[in-house]
């Protein structure tokens, strides 16, 4: 594979910020594009995301530099190239910024260069992406976990936690479970409606109310969740990501939106563990911060036989820091995100250790989005059989359940929608 010429150009994310795109040709003539997304609540051990925090522009938050890096620096390196392989470009890429942490030239730099190289190779083998990433094997259709109500860092209201997400795992087919999890975000309007709070919505499409505690949130959900007809648990279950580590300041958990409470790193594993025996809740992602690795090996040793313990902030899709954590027993499933390691291929190695070692994979969007849907194609390609992507609303959400669905239709009879065995819930030992 040849590349002919390489291009970048800043753009705007679904919060009006700028990022970064890029465009490649191959010399058989194939062209693709790649965007890349960015987050608001990030983990301390994400690969740099380069800002040119030039205060004229953008508050700051251009990506002029990353550009630059990509039209010269790279583009210089890599046009007129033969890559045999995403592995050989990837490391050439990871070597050209030689840093640890992608600093020099940006891990938006970078994963907009890999990204587009794959999309360009599989269009130039005429295989569709899920397959060039993931093989003949790649079939598994996703739980789309929903997030239908935004707190923490993502919406201005009440909320201490970042995310509610509902689970319609209880069908047959993708398309099945995103008509299901749609007619709830449906309902739940209806129910906020009816009880007069705001239906406006947050970064990822679900609705920020201000609502009178937290435990409210999940209330809510299991209204819409009857309303629309359904059987929570059995149906539609709910997952929660509340971003802890955005609540961490001296040891303690501070409740900062609803009620300014201090909690322990004891008090948290004991509330997540009374709503797990309160609500149908079958997955839980960074219940705890990223720093307070001890109470992760408690939460862990809790909860794990039971839920999925998921992290993000904790591990940032770094292979290094998962083997730590496999070590310490601290989760049984990494969340996954291109954008928070910099390369697709260490994406894929980070995937890699997390099967071997028992752990799921639960792909994700960043708060910050474009109609870019290669994580559709990523989730599919490594047989995740979870993700989150948004709400039931906005197109850079909607724009991934939309690939799935083609992803679904033209596996045909290959496809296999996971259900709830894509959880590491109870039902394991069943
Ligand atoms: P972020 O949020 O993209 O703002 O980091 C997503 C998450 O915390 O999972
Ligand atoms: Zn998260």
């Amino acid at each position: 594979m040849k590349i002919q010429e390489i291009n970048a150009m800043e753009i705007l994310d679904s919060r009006g910020n700028p990022t970064i795109e890029a465009n490649l040709w191959l010399d058989d003539g194939t062209k693709a594009r790649a965007m890349v997304p960015s987050g608001a609540s990030t983990g301390e051990r994400e690969a740099s995301e380069l800002r040119d925090n030039d205060k004229n522009r953008f508050g700051g938050k251009g990506v002029l530099k990353a550009v630059e890096n990509v039209n010269t620096i790279i583009r210089e390196q890599i046009k007129g190239r033969d890559f045999n392989s995403q592995r050989e470009l990837d490391y050439f890429l990871i070597d050209l910024d030689g840093t640890r942490n992608k600093s020099k030239l940006g891990a938006n730099a970078l994963l907009a260069v890999s990204m587009a190289f794959a999309r360009a190779s599989s269009y130039s083998s005429h295989i569709p992406l899920y397959q060039y990433l993931g093989g003949s094997n790649a079939h598994v259709l996703p739980v789309p976990c929903m997030n239908v109500i935004n707190g923490g860092k993502h919406a201005d209201n009440t909320v201490d936690f970042q995310e509610f997400m509902i689970a319609p795992h209880n069908a047959d087919s993708f398309r099945e479970s995103i008509r299901m999890g749609v007619e709830v975000f449906h309902s739940l309007k209806n129910v906020l409606k009816s009880k007069g709070l705001s239906t406006g919505v947050g970064d990822e499409g679900g609705f920020a109310p201000d609502l009178k505690s937290n435990d409210e949130a999940v209330e809510m959900i299991i209204k819409g969740i009857e309303m629309a007809g359904l059987k929570p648990g059995e149906d539609v279950s709910i997952c929660l990501d509340p971003a802890a580590s955005e609540m961490w300041e001296n040891g303690k958990y501070k409740l900062f939106k609803s009620s300014g409470k201090l909690l322990s790193s004891d008090e948290m594993i004991d509330l997540w563990e009374s709503w797990s025996n309160k609500y149908p809740i079958v997955l839980i992602e960074d219940g705890l911060a990223e720093n307070d690795w001890e109470g992760w090996a408690k939460l862990n040793s809790r909860l794990g036989n039971k839920i999925e313990i998921v992290g993000d902030d904790i591990f940032c899709t770094n292979k290094d820091i998962l083997k730590r954590g496999i070590e310490q027993n601290v989760a049984n499933s990494i969340l996954i995100k291109l954008n928070q390691i910099g390369t697709l291929t260490e994406t894929l190695e980070t995937i890699e250790m997390a099967y071997r070692n028992n752990f799921n994979c639960f792909v994700s969007h960043r708060s910050g989005e474009t109609i870019d849907s290669f994580i559709a194609d990523l989730t599919v390609a490594v047989n995740a059989g979870h993700l989150k992507t948004g709400s039931g609303c906005r197109s850079e959400r909607i724009e991934k359940f939309n690939q799935l669905m083609r992803i679904e239709k033209e596996l045909g009879s290959a496809a296999e929608f996971a259900g709830i065995k894509a959880f590491k819930t109870d039902n394991d030992k069943n």
